[in-house]
């Protein structure tokens, strides 16, 4: 059913985790990938492992970018269609946790405040804003990294619960804004899956239980990437403006 054979497809935080995963599979299904991530190591490594998996491919391009910055993400962009002639799908995954330790709103740090809502949130902004231009005239699909985050409150994470919240929002206005025009948007909510990102919260703040969740484990990246290969494809064409959660059974 999935068929996304020389779509051209630009991935945030493409070279670890979930956009990791996202990019393998999308390769696989026929896509053409541009991976736009502000680890330029992350970037290269990315990029060899998917050259000895698919023997040489060239359906892989990559770009530095900090999508805190309107600019980066403007030229990575107008890369990505320079490289595949189009846009027809955009997933926007780059995200952080901000400083790796508890700290409640009693005690909040500004800055961190700031840089966690600059890089989950107004990066996400500023991706929308360069894809749907792109986009501008054809039909597509974005998908946004929500998180569990966006749907419930969780303590001692003020910034990622609020920045992620507000993903939800502006897919929300996206898919309101560019529907007629023929681009969808939706957005993944994720629950705990085995990332770099979440080992390294671990190691700081401890392991989160799964115990509450019916499936009572992690989710794999590659779980959630068959999600968003979904959503990206034709296959989800009457879908926009949806929250999908992908969480081993959170709240049921
Ligand atoms: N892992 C989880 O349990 C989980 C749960 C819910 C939501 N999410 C969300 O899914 C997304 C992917 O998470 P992951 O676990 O794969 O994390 P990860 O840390 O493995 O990957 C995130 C990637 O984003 C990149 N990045 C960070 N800041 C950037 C910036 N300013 N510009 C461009 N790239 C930047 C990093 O270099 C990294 O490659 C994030 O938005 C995260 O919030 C993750």
């Amino acid at each position: 059913m999935i068929n996304l054979q020389d779509k051209v497809v630009a991935v945030t935080g493409g070279a670890s985790g979930i956009g990791l995963a996202t990019v393998k599979l999308l390769v696989s299904l026929g896509a053409k990938v541009s991976i736009g991530d502000v680890s330029q190591a992350g970037l290269d490594a990315a990029k060899a492992d998917l050259e000895q998996a698919n023997a040489g491919t060239t359906n892989v391009f990559t770009k530095a970018v900090d999508v805190r910055s309107r600019e980066s993400v403007d030229a990575w962009i107008a890369a990505t269609v320079e490289w595949g002639g189009a846009l027809d799908g955009a997933v926007n995954l780059a995200g952080v946790v901000g400083k790796y330790e508890d700290r409640t709103m009693k005690d909040f740090d500004e800055d961190d405040f700031d840089f966690v809502m600059s890089v989950n949130l107004k990066g996400v902004l500023h991706c929308l804003r360069a894809e749907m231009n792109a986009m501008n005239g054809k039909t597509g699909s974005i998908v946004n990294a929500a998180s569990i985050s966006s749907l419930i409150g969780v303590g001692s994470d003020a910034a990622y619960v609020a920045s992620k919240h507000g993903v939800l929002g502006l897919t929300r206005a996206a898919a309101r804004e560019c529907g007629s025009g023929g681009v969808r948007v939706n957005a993944i909510a994720p629950g705990i899956v085995d990332t770099p990102m979440l080992r390294k919260s671990f190691e700081t703040r401890g392991e989160i239980s799964t115990s509450h969740t019916a499936l009572n484990r992690k989710g794999e990246p590659e779980e959630i990437a068959n999600l968003i290969a979904f959503l990206v494809s034709d296959a989800s064409s009457f879908i926009t403006g949806a929250c999908y959660s992908i969480d081993g059974g959170w709240n049921c």
